[in-house]
């Protein structure tokens, strides 16, 4: 069950974003972000807003292409003068590939139109490896599209069955073969501490991954979301939880790994080859730049405004088809909100947060944390401070300290 969307303001009817947003736009790049409600089966782990065709009776699938258009026309006018060639797009669900690659690409065609696209733009979509095949990879990269980013999770079938993932681990090779051979950039998603799932499993999943060369690849620690099925099933004693120090071995090996297979950590959880295969449509999130996410339950940040969608493809249906915003709710990031949010973001990547994005008390704690072996730096003096391995898994508590009173 998809979680619930956060409260805010009413947002007006029109979309119209207050002045405040325009400040200072001419230096944010500006990304999209298409969601796809969809998927073939619903995931035990997963609580992303996504529906199979029973949990969506009346909404057509073939329909939301033409309703993603019509927001990206909203998106224009409501942009206006700030309106800009977009520097990445990202198609993201869900599962994007369960729409024809026809219609992912005259939803990038529909972007390219009414705002241009940036010469070297990112284009990503995520697929199930189970869901793509040559022919619509090729369809793909001939549209624009840059990147796909494959779901994996693991190639030892066991924990693929845990995850109620439905691929066969040999689908991976050959689907990470057809996107090569299309000419597009690959990432692999991988999650690791699900049930059962010992360090040799992790380990096996962690070579796999790296036999296909990826460019990128992205190592999630399992979350068990309260009410999804893999939540009820630990509470009932079905299945044991996840093991909170096996997954901190887990991400110890992970890193060991990939640096050593050539993919350098960039981000808490994602690694690539070089700063020019980081995800730059995520850094973008990481760094407040502006993006516009359509669909329904996207969220949207423009110069410091937030704005979020209705949740349910039916609900989005009826406000695209009534000519109004498909906006639930929205906030304006006020200086301490956004000051709070530049260190929790900060941190987590590898460029490191600077010394000046802390208050007096952050910078005072900074030494500590490097006694303690959990981020390194250059102390309070200047520059930015990067958190170790260790400092990673434990980067909330490293926030704690950063931002106390
Ligand atoms: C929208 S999904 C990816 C696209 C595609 N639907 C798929 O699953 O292959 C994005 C990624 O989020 C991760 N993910 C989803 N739910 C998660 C959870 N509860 N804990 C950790 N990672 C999760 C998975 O690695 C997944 O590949
Ligand atoms: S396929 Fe991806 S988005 Fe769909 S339910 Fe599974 S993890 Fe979630």
């Amino acid at each position: 069950m998809p979680s619930a969307l956060p409260l805010g303001d009413p947002a007006p009817a029109d979309g119209m974003l207050p002045a405040s947003a325009s400040d200072g736009w001419a230096d944010r790049d500006l990304g999209i972000y298409v969601h796809v409600p969809f998927c073939r089966v619903r995931c035990g782990y997963c609580d992303f807003n996504t529906y199979t065709a029973d949990e969506v009776r009346g909404v057509k699938q073939s329909d939301y292409a033409g309703q993603a258009l019509v927001e990206l026309d909203l998106a224009q006018r409501v942009l206006g003068g700030m309106a800009r060639p977009v520097s990445t797009v990202f198609f993201g669900g869900g599962t994007p590939t369960l729409l024809p690659a026809a219609q992912l690409a005259q939803l990038l065609a529909g972007v390219r139109d009414r705002f241009g696209l940036a010469p070297d733009a990112e284009v990503t979509t995520e697929a199930n490896p189970d869901s793509v095949d040559a022919a619509a990879l090729a369809t793909l990269a001939e549209a624009g599209f840059t990147r796909v980013s494959f779901g994996m999770q693991s190639a030892v079938p066991h924990v693929l069955a845990t995850l109620d993932r439905t691929h066969d681990p040999d689908r991976i090779p050959l689907a990470v073969e057809w996107a090569r051979a299309a000419g597009l950039q690959v990432s692999l998603d991988l999650i690791y501490g699900t049930p059962g799932e010992s360090l040799d499993d992790w380990a096996a999943s962690l070579e796999l991954a790296l036999a296909q060369r990826p460019d990128h690849l992205s190592a999630y620690a399992l979350i068990v979301e309260p009410g999804t099925r893999l939540h009820r099933d630990i509470a009932r004693g079905r299945i044991p939880a996840p093991d909170d120090d096996l997954q901190a071995d887990m991400y110890d090996l992970a890193d060991e790994r990939l640096s050593a297979g050539g993919l350098a950590w960039y981000e808490v959880s994602n690694w690539a080859t070089d700063a020019a295969h980081r995800s730059r449509h995520n850094l973008a999130y990481w760094t407040g730049q502006d993006w516009w996410g359509v669909g329904p339950g996207a969220h949207s940040h423009v110069g410091g405004v937030r704005w979020w969608n209705v949740k349910h493809p039916a609900a989005y249906a009826e406000r695209i088809g009534a000519g109004v915003s498909p906006a639930a709710g929205r906030e304006t990031l006020d200086d301490d909100t956004r000051r709070l949010e530049r260190i929790l973001l900060g941190t987590r990547i590898a460029d490191g947060l600077p010394i000046e994005a802390l208050e007096q008390n952050g910078r005072s704690a900074v030494a500590g944390l490097i006694a303690d072996g959990l981020v390194d730096g250059p102390g309070a003096i200047g520059g930015a401070i990067v958190l170790t391995r260790r400092g990673r898994l434990l980067a909330d508590a490293v926030v704690r300290t950063l931002t106390a009173g």
